[in-house]
């Protein structure tokens, strides 16, 4: 991502300071507990996205430096219940917020963030953009608790999975994207253009996370892999070898994923039968084929820096390692 790096660095720098002062509360324990969190070095790719898709479509004002702000807002918030409903223990390389303060001033931080998002929004002044932002927080929220609902149950497919993937990660960038078309203020073809290539690679981005829970690297991941399968969480590389296996060796998953605790012997038993029925492979070339279909949903518009650093996101998405 270093050409949006790049072309955004001042940009960047003005979210980070409306981070900070949106992040400021008379209560100490708010301050901590989102500095923490904010400071400890997220990627940032929805601030970026939202900066690249309004200066891709002529946008030259100031309003993206808020809406960014708000949105990487709504995210962080997304993190601090997620790590809680999740029982994470580690985000972003640190301890996760809920295992330093515990559930309790985790979720009340996430509330405070999740307001504050509401707050920024309604700053920029843009009624359809905090339409569409809004709807995403909704869906986000039936994506989470749909993924609750499904937990442990081995019989989830393909689809139902991606349901819940698009529902949880992807709208959110498909609303990131199309926001950034609102702030330039183009035609709706060109509007639906960027929703969608948000959508396709905000599918192929937890596509990629999912299958990094197995294989990633835990110091450059910043999460503890293998979390996902302790938790009983269904995921695209589990669902790949579920479908592709014997009964006697979907039974032993079952032991697994049900299981109260899950030991060593467990996650080399499900990364084994994952990699022999190739469900790595698998879920990084579904991510591969959306990001392709991301990329063309941009023909319409003309070359520019932004639409290279928008590829070059695409891209980034399926090879990253963190
Ligand atoms: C993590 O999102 C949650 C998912 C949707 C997989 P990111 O990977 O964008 O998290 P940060 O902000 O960079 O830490
Ligand atoms: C994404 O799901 C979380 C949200 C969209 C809030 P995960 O549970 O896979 O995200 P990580 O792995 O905790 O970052
Ligand atoms: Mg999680
Ligand atoms: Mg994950």
């Amino acid at each position: 991502m270093n050409n949006a790096l790049v072309l955004l660095r001042e940009d960047l720098a003005s979210v980070e300071e409306k981070f900070k002062n949106s992040m400021a509360s008379e209560v100490g324990l708010i301050n901590k507990v989102g500095q923490h969190l904010l400071q400890s070095g997220g990627k940032r790719i929805r601030p970026l996205l939202l900066m690249l898709c309004a200066r891709l479509t002529g946008y030259r004002g100031r309003q993206h430096i808020a809406q960014a702000s708000a949105i990487e807002f709504l995210h962080t918030a997304t993190l601090l219940h997620d790590d809680v409903v999740d029982g994470a223990e580690l985000r972003r390389g640190s301890p996760s917020a809920n295992s330093v303060w515990g559930n309790q001033a985790a979720v009340l931080t996430g509330d405070f963030l999740f307001a504050k998002a509401f707050v920024m929004m309604v700053e920029g002044g843009n009624i359809r953009a905090l339409q569409i932002l809004s709807q995403a927080s909704t869906l986000m929220a039936e994506g989470e608790m749909l993924q609750l609902i499904e937990t442990g149950n081995l019989e989830v497919g393909e689809q139902s999975y991606l349901n819940i993937i698009e529902k949880k990660t992807a709208a959110l960038f498909a609303a990131t994207c199309r926001c950034g078309g609102i702030l330039g203020g183009v035609e709706p073809a060109a509007e639906d253009a960027l929703a969608s290539f948000g959508l396709n690679i905000g599918l192929a981005f937890q596509l990629v996370d999912d299958a990094l829970d197995y294989v990633a690297e835990e110091k450059v991941f910043g999460k503890i892999p293998g979390h996902d399968l302790a938790e009983g969480k269904m995921t695209l590389p589990l669902i790949h070898a579920l479908a592709n296996c014997s009964p006697k060796e979907k039974g032993r998953i079952t032991e697994i994923v049900t299981g109260e605790t899950m030991e060593e012997a467990d996650l080399s038993y499900a990364m084994d039968l994952i990699r022999r029925t190739g469900g790595l492979e698998y879920s990084w070339q579904r991510a591969e084929e959306l990001v392709g279909q991301a990329k063309s949903r941009l023909n319409i518009f003309s070359e520019s820096p932004e639409k290279s650093a928008l590829f070059e996101l695409a891209d980034y998405v399926v090879t990253r390692e963190r």
